[in-house]
């Protein structure tokens, strides 16, 4: 028998029929980073192209987004030093930056999913994700915060809140605090499966988050291993997790397929920005076609099981889908 497989790639309209992986621009998750003032727009040194707006320009950005199919903006926060302790007070703020940006978003694109992040290292004068004593990140009192602050981004009006910390028994304590407040239609986005990677630098620049001593390696997973990230994912669910993830991508797409095969919740995977940084950097250099690495990235993401894709390329990715 002579099999030719060659035959399904001859002609664009052939390759096209056959595709299994199909781009949307609703599979993307914008992160955007909020700083306090009003038309201020800084670029992130080790994220060009990427910037840091006041909530002014958020919301112009985030209007730009929806008009271009996103549905799904993730929010970060540079808090300034004076606000930051090891206790999470800025964290709860009812009119924190945070929550001050869930509003004027909310406000000015109703239908524009938010998600925001919880983790105490933007509000953290040691710049970790929880609150430390000694040497120590302590699990139960950064859960017991991480609640709160969770509660106040639903009460601000935020759709679900994307859990990044890594502690132990979080997603329980946040389902919980929502339930007991009527919040009971916030989704939970948890990070279930997150590394401790290098690949994370250049965010630390952009919220000015590096952690002041030590590493993370107490709470995020160790790369060597892959079963955690099951364990973690399940229990994730469990406690009540909507939506689960794998971060960063590239170098876990392994990770990403066990666990599409392993849950039933949609998983989400976050290109993070060290990777965003290393297409950024060889493009400028004449060594990758940015668009082409930019495509071939995120198709490999959603082949590996990704149901959404949180990237710093989303507005690329979509402005390439429909050229
Ligand atoms: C904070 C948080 C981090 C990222 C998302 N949420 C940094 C970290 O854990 O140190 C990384 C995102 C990226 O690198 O793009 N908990």
């Amino acid at each position: 028998m002579i099999r030719r497989n060659r035959i399904m790639r001859v002609s664009p309209a052939i390759r096209a029929m056959v595709a299994e992986t199909i781009l949307r621009p609703s599979d993307f998750i914008a992160p955007l980073f909020v700083t306090e003032g009003e038309n201020v727009q800084e670029e992130i040194s080790s994220m060009p192209g990427y910037f840091r707006y006041s909530l002014d320009l958020t919301i112009r950005e985030a209007k730009e987004l929806w008009s271009l199919g996103i549905k799904s903006v993730l929010l970060f926060v540079k808090a300034p030093d004076s606000v930051k302790d090891n206790k999470g007070t800025e964290a709860v703020n009812p009119n924190g930056l945070m929550q001050r940006a869930i509003r004027g978003i909310k406000d000015a694109v109703p239908d524009m999913v938010v998600m925001t992040d919880v983790a105490l290292d933007p509000y953290s004068s040691y710049g970790h994700d929880g609150i430390v004593d000694g040497i120590e990140i302590v699990n139960d009192p950064t859960v017991e915060v991480l609640a709160r602050m969770s509660l106040s981004h639903a009460q601000a009006g935020a759709d679900f809140v994307a859990p990044s910390d890594m502690m132990d028994g979080r997603i329980l304590a946040i389902r919980n605090i929502l339930e007991q407040n009527g919040f009971d239609k916030t989704g939970i986005m948890a990070y279930s499966a997150k590394y401790a990677s290098c690949f994370y630098g250049p965010f630390r620049d952009a919220l000015d988050s590096a952690p002041g001593f030590g590493d993370k390696k107490t709470y995020q997973m160790d790369y060597a291993n892959s079963r955690e990230a099951i364990k973690e994912t399940l229990m994730d669910i469990e406690e009540g997790a909507d939506i689960v993830m794998v971060k960063p991508a590239m170098a876990y797409l392994d990770i990403m397929r066990i666990i599409k095969d392993r849950t039933t919740v949609p998983v989400s995977a976050y290109h993070v920005s060290g990777e965003y940084a290393m297409i950024k950097a060889a493009a400028a250099n004449g060594w990758l076609d940015e668009n082409k690495a930019i495509l071939e990235s995120m198709t490999s993401i959603k082949r590996a099981g990704a149901d959404l894709i949180a990237t710093y390329f989303a507005k690329d990715a979509v402005r390439l889908l429909n050229a």
